[in-house]
C-alpha cells in the first residue's frame, strides 16, 4: 500500500480523476470500479470537465458500482442509480448498457449478488476501483465484521451508516433503507488497482486506523493491507491523526512513483 497526501481537498479530487483519466488513456477499454459519496462529486466534476474540454473518451469503458440501496429503483433520486447518470453517465457519454450497478429491487438478493459477481469476471475483471471510505471503516457498504473475503451480497447498513447517509432522505436516518447489496471485499481486493480517497476531518481517525493497523473485520478498508497495488490519496485534514507522517514524508522523498504523483499536482 502506498499513501500519497494532498494539500486540499481540491487536489486530491482533481489528482483521483487524473488517475483514472490516465487508466482511460492508456487503456480506451478499460473496466472500472466506481464509488458513490460526497467525496466522489467532485471527482467526477473534474472527469466530465476533462471528457469536454479534453475529450476523454469513455465509450469504450466498462463500470460497475460497489452497491446500491436494497428497495430504490433506479428512477429514484436517492438511488445510487440516479447519482451516477446524475454526475457522471448523463454527461459523458457512455452506454447505458456498458454501465453496471447491483440492482437493489432484484427479487432474490443473494443471487443477484452472485449474477454481480460473474458479470465483473465475463467483463475481464476491474482494471481500476476507485474507493471512499466510510466513517466506520467501510467499503462500498461492507460494514465491520463482513469478512474479508466478502462477495457481493446483501448487507445490513449499520446505524451509523444511515446516519451518515440521512442527508439524502430529508435527514431521517430511519428513512435511509435499512438494506442494501455491496460489492464484496474480496471481490474489491480482486481488482487490478485500487485507488482509495479519503477526505476531511471526520475520516482522519478512521484513516489512522486503516494505515496503521491492525487488519481487522472490524474495518473492512484494513483488507486492503493485502492488495499488492493499492494507493491511498488523502488530504491534509483526512491524514491529521496519523503518527507515520514522518515516513510517509520521507517515502515521498525517495519513492519514484509518489514523485509522479508529486509532479502531477503541480
Ligand atoms: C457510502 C458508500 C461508500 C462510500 C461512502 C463515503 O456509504 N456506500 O462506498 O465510500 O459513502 O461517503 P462520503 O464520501 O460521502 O463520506
Amino acid at each position: 500500500m502506498k499513501v500519497f497526501l494532498c494539500p486540499t481537498r481540491t487536489d486530491l479530487a482533481r489528482l483521483t480523476a487524473t488517475l483514472l483519466a490516465e487508466q482511460i488513456s492508456r487503456k480506451p477499454r478499460s473496466v472500472l470500479g466506481l464509488a458513490t459519496g460526497r467525496t466522489m462529486e467532485a471527482v467526477y466534476a473534474h472527469l466530465v470537465q476533462r471528457h469536454r474540454e479534453d475529450g476523454l473518451d469513455f465509450s469504450g469503458c466498462t463500470t460497475f458500482n460497489l452497491d446500491e440501496y436494497v428497495g430504490l429503483p433506479a428512477t429514484d433520486a436517492r438511488s445510487y442509480h440516479a447519482y451516477m447518470h446524475t454526475h457522471l453517465f448523463q454527461h459523458v457519454g457512455i452506454a447505458p448498457d456498458r454501465t453496471h450497478l447491483p440492482n437493489g429491487m432484484a427479487a432474490d438478493l443473494a443471487a443477484e449478488g452472485q449474477r454481480y459477481d460473474a458479470a465483473i469476471k465475463a467483463a475481464g475483471d476491474i482494471d481500476l476501483q476507485l474507493l471512499g471510505l466510510g466513517e466506520n471503516g467501510h467499503i462500498g457498504f461492507n460494514e465491520p465484521l463482513s469478512s474479508l473475503a466478502s462477495r457481493t451480497r446483501p448487507v445490513v447498513l449499520a446505524p451509523e451508516t444511515r446516519q451518515q447517509n440521512a442527508g439524502l432522505f430529508d435527514g431521517n436516518p430511519e428513512s435511509v433503507p435499512p438494506l442494501a447489496l455491496t460489492m464484496g471485499t474480496g471481490t474489491i481486493l480482486e481488482s487490478r488497482r485500487i485507488v482509495l480517497t479519503v477526505a476531511g476531518k471526520a475520516k482522519a481517525e478512521m484513516l489512522r486506523a486503516v494505515l496503521e493497523g491492525p487488519v481487522t473485520a472490524q474495518i473492512s478498508a484494513s483488507a486492503l493491507h493485502f492488495h499488492t497495488n493499492c494507493l491511498v490519496l488523502a488530504d491534509e485534514d483526512a491524514a491529521s491523526a496519523l503518527t507515520i507522517r514522518p515516513a510517509l514524508d520521507h517515502a515521498l522523498i525517495h519513492d519514484p512513483e509518489l514523485r509522479a504523483l508529486h509532479s502531477l499536482l503541480t
